[in-house]
């Protein structure tokens, strides 16, 4: 653990290309510091922890600062906040006694912006030095490239400044800027920056000036040092003396600083709280990153009271937001059978709070991904779990590998039913191909009651479960053969929503052939083109006859290929298949247009499933063409535009994508990838 954390922390100090994750670089941290304090035996002077920033790199000259610049201790919950507090009034000595509610300390909220801390140095009102944070006591000598950035005032706006004071401040890369350098430098064939921060550090150590000019770096400023004994003259019209950190940032905004507009007086705990809650939310309406928000005692001499510890204050703690990857230990490795048989391999880990809520399990894809991560068992894995999507491992910390774990490999046999599973040449998936598979039955009964397909309410994933593990359900038609005494002696199950289920199913049967073909759930016929096929072909019968006989009608529909053809043809070729056909039509199902439907041939457009959407095209995708992409998108009701806005609902980004993905990002719209759009038009 701590090679590892020395690696990383030199790869992000001095090497500005970071190993992993700052979320995953604090978790590891904090499990290394719980461990040595667990372990006193087992400190070590070059443990990560034992020392308070980063090594100062080689080409600038090293300074001493005048006033050391300190870390923040982190929160990561509103539980760890309200800790904070109650340690800040105890040594404060306003504990309240038992049953009395905790007093309340007014508090300046700002937001942590995740740039780069800078030094500054003025005296008489000129700023004579710059210099980066370092390991907080000596940094580097930067002032020529910090003389570029404009919000950074050369001369302070005070007429009688004092004879010296440091401010200390964030340095940073506005998103659009980032985006546009790391354009040109992929024009130029050079390694692209990882984010905003390391292109920030990448730029303040440049050693020539007029690239750093050219990269527009910004400055907010959050902390000001005087000299104890200085006050400004009354006559002179300056500000006074600051007496609380809220008066410190109208100080510096008056002296000509640039200071964050979005920084708050917080008057307890509870606003406290908002502030953090409603910056979680707001961060991505922001065009430059923040990773959370810091919170500071207002009063200064408040302040003073409360004191330091070792390498951050007391009176101030960085609330960090949520995290979208951390690490977590693998507890094993189970597979997962889909409604097509295909087999994901699913990691089970010691649960992690993860972008909101608690993530225990993740999905590894397919086989090969597993054979890509070299999954051991009790390995440390990275998971990510960004907005909505579902949680994925990311990446393996080999370091952390328990001495003699084995290596993790799919199941040859089907966790679910026994039989041996397969996977064909040119296929990332392994499946099972055992038609009676338990698994594959209940992912295909979902799959034919969900929204898009028949739709039918009532009949849930542990109902269906229920029907499969009893063996009351074989088959799709079997659902139509239920009665409704035996359903409402299921668990869970009553005579009212027993009846009500009766009713759905009855009325599942004259839902439109669309949905009657898309709930089939044949390999790659997603919505749109069951769609797409209801309308060409006026029934399955006319749909078998050309799958079967020649694929011509079905390749000429827009957006559907060969390989739609062929899995229509692998689908009406098998006999099971056949059989299901027949008995959903002694079922009562048409599968073929009702006499209405077909006289309203046209769609509804609030019908189609991207009704109201708008959607942006980047970058290459790995099968679909951008005219593909579109005409699909289109079909099902989405538009499609050249810009990325607030109002963008999705950007879909391929290889090579460039600024509309950054735009993107730094708005907080969704961005898909292929398989992700397809899902979405599924
Ligand atoms: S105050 C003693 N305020 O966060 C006070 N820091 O994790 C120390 N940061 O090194 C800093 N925004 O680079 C402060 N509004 C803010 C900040 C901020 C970002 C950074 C700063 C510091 C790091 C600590």
């Amino acid at each position: 653990m701590r090679s590892l954390l020395n690696r990383a922390a030199h790869a992000y100090y001095v090497l500005d290309a970071p190993l992993m994750e700052d979320a995953v670089y604090d978790r590891l941290y904090r499990e290394l510091l719980e461990l040595e304090q667990a372990h006193p035996a087992l400190l070590s002077d070059d443990s990560p922890t034992q020392r308070v920033g980063g090594a100062p790199a080689e080409g600038f000259v090293s300074v001493r600062h005048r006033i050391p610049l300190l870390s923040l201790d982190n929160a990561f919950s509103v539980e760890e906040l309200e800790a904070w507090y109650s340690r800040l009034l105890k040594v404060l000595d306003r504990t309240p006694a038992a049953g009395e509610p905790l007093p309340a300390l007014p508090m300046v909220g700002e937001l942590k912006i995740d740039g780069n801390a800078l030094a500054l140095s003025y005296e008489h009102g000129v700023l004579v030095r710059a210099a980066t944070r370092g390991d907080g006591e000596q940094g580097e000598e930067i002032t020529a490239n910090v003389r570029t950035i404009q919000s950074v005032p050369l001369r302070l706006q005070l007429a009688s400044p004092p004879p010296w004071l440091e401010v200390r401040g964030e340095a940073l890369i506005p998103d659009p800027v980032f985006a546009a350098i790391n354009r040109e430098r992929a024009e130029r064939g050079e390694a692209l920056f990882a984010n905003p921060r390391n292109a920030c550090a990448g730029t303040l150590r440049q050693l020539d000036p007029k690239v750093v000019a050219a990269r527009r770096l910004d400055f907010f400023a959050y902390t000001l040092h005087l000299p104890e004994d200085w006050q400004a003259g009354t006559e002179t019209g300056d500000p006074l003396r600051p007496g609380s950190q809220w008066q410190s940032l109208q100080w510096l905004q008056s002296a000509g600083f640039r200071v964050n507009p979005n920084a708050a007086l917080l008057s307890d705990l509870a606003a406290v709280e908002a502030f953090c809650a409603t910056w979680e939310e707001r961060r991505h309406e922001l065009d430059y990153a923040t990773d959370g928000v810091v919170l500071k005692l207002d009063d200064l001499r408040l302040q003073d009271e409360a004191g330091f510890t070792q390498k951050a204050p007391r009176w101030a703690i960085a609330l960090k937001y949520a995290a979208e990857e951390a690490p977590s230990r693998l507890l094993r490795l189970e597979a997962q059978v889909g409604r097509t048989g295909a087999v994901t391999p699913v990691a089970i880990f010691e649960p992690v709070p993860l972008a909101g809520t608690t993530v225990s399990r993740a999905t590894l894809h397919n086989a090969d991904r597993l054979v890509e991560l070299d999954l051991h068992s009790g390995d440390t894995i990275v998971v990510r779990k960004a907005g909505e999507i579902i949680p994925e491992v990311v990446r393996v910390l080999p370091e952390l590998r328990p001495v003699g774990a084995q290596p993790l490999q799919l199941p040859h046999t089907c966790p679910e039913c026994g039989s041996a599973l397969v996977r064909e040449d040119g296929e990332a998936a392994t499946r099972c191909v055992n038609n009676g598979c338990p698994a594959i039955l209940r992912g295909s009964l979902r799959h034919w009651v969900s929204k898009g397909a028949l739709d039918v309410d009532g009949l849930g994933t542990k109902l269906i479960e229920q029907l499969v593990d009893r063996g009351l359900v074989r088959s799709i038609p079997d659902l139509y053969g239920l009665d409704a005494a035996l359903l409402a002696s299921l668990e869970r199950m009553g005579e009212k929503s027993a009846a009500n289920l009766m009713v759905a199913l009855q009325a599942s049967k004259q839902q439109p052939w669309h949905r009657q073909l898309y709930g089939l759930g044949i390999h790659h016929v997603g919505e749109v083109t069951a769609r797409a096929l209801a309308q060409a072909f006026p029934g399955v019968d006319a749909l078998r006859e050309a799958a079967l006989s020649d694929p011509a009608p079905i390749t000429a529909i827009h957006g559907i290929g060969a390989e739609i053809a062929q899995s229509l043809q692998q689908w009406f070729a098998t006999p099971a298949n056949e059989d299901l056909i027949q008995t959903l039509r002694q079922r009562g199902f048409a599968l073929a247009p009702a006499p209405e439907e077909q006289a309203a041939a046209a769609v509804e457009p609030a019908e189609k499933p991207l009704a109201g959407l708008t959607f942006v095209l980047t970058g290459t995708l790995p099968t679909l063409s951008r005219s593909q992409a579109q005409a699909r998108i289109e079909a099902a009701g989405g538009k499609v535009t050249g810009s990325v806005s607030k109002k963008t609902s999705y950007v879909v980004a391929g290889a090579e994508a460039g600024s509309k993905l950054a735009k993107a990002e730094s708005l907080g719209v969704p961005v898909l990838d292929e398989a992700e759009l397809l899902a979405l038009l599924a």
